[in-house]
């Protein structure tokens, strides 16, 4: 299972002391929460600063988009040299296509989905892209409560997953401690996202450890 730190908990004042750290610490993947205020109620950061991020580490970045016309951004973080993008299932109307779209730039496409939002919305493209992200908190902040109804999701998208002989990877984003890691693992979760369960620790490699 691959953990992906979500800087979004993190010291933004320190970003690059702190993405160095959870290099050092044993995170897979940066995880970078990308909010524009209007499909989420709240504003985080940018292509600029995904750009400087880019040139201070070698681990792999992973943009989650939380925005309206998610489209606008794929050439940037092509041209930036990000490895993974999701994309919202609620935020794009022509799925298909922008997913066929990040895939072509040799981007790892993925979509997300509100906890609201059922898995079966996925299937008809299911082969089409390159991991699933489960929200199992709604998006928009850090440091909320894990909501328990991403297990039977992800039991619906695993048996999906089988019967299609797909190897598309689980993300799953929100809430996610060391309690609830375990049973994420029975589940299929090939990547976890953690933001205030890393960044409020204190202690980011136990952190990273105790997940794993
Ligand atoms: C929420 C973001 C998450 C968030 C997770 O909208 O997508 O990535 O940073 O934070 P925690 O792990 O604190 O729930
Ligand atoms: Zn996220």
């Amino acid at each position: 299972m691959k953990i992906a730190p979500s800087i979004l908990s993190s010291n933004f004042v320190r970003l690059e002391e702190e993405i160095k750290k959870i290099e050092k610490d044993g995170a897979d993947i940066v995880h970078l929460d990308v909010m524009d205020g209007h499909f989420v109620p709240n504003l985080t950061f940018g292509m600029p600063v995904i750009k400087q991020i880019r040139k201070i580490t070698k681990l792999p970045l992973d943009v989650h988009l939380m925005v309206q016309n998610p489209e606008n951004y794929i050439n940037d973080l092509a041209q930036i040299g990000v490895e993974y993008v999701s994309v919202h299932q609620e935020s794009s109307v022509h799925l298909h296509r922008l997913v066929t779209e990040i895939k072509s730039k040799n981007i790892k496409a993925g979509v997300a989905l509100n906890p609201s939002t059922p898995v079966e919305m996925l299937y008809p493209i299911l082969k089409d892209m390159d991991f699933v992200l489960l929200m199992s908190v709604n998006p928009g902040f850090g440091g909320q409560s894990f909501l328990p109804l991403v297990y039977d999701k992800m039991d619906k998208l695993q048996k999906k997953i089988n019967e299609y002989n797909l190897s598309l990877e689980i993300e799953i984003d929100g809430g996610v401690n060391s309690e609830n890691a375990p049973i994420l693992g029975k589940h299929g979760a090939d990547i976890l996202v953690a933001g205030s369960y890393v960044f409020k620790s204190g202690d980011y490699s136990q952190a990273i450890r105790s997940l794993k």
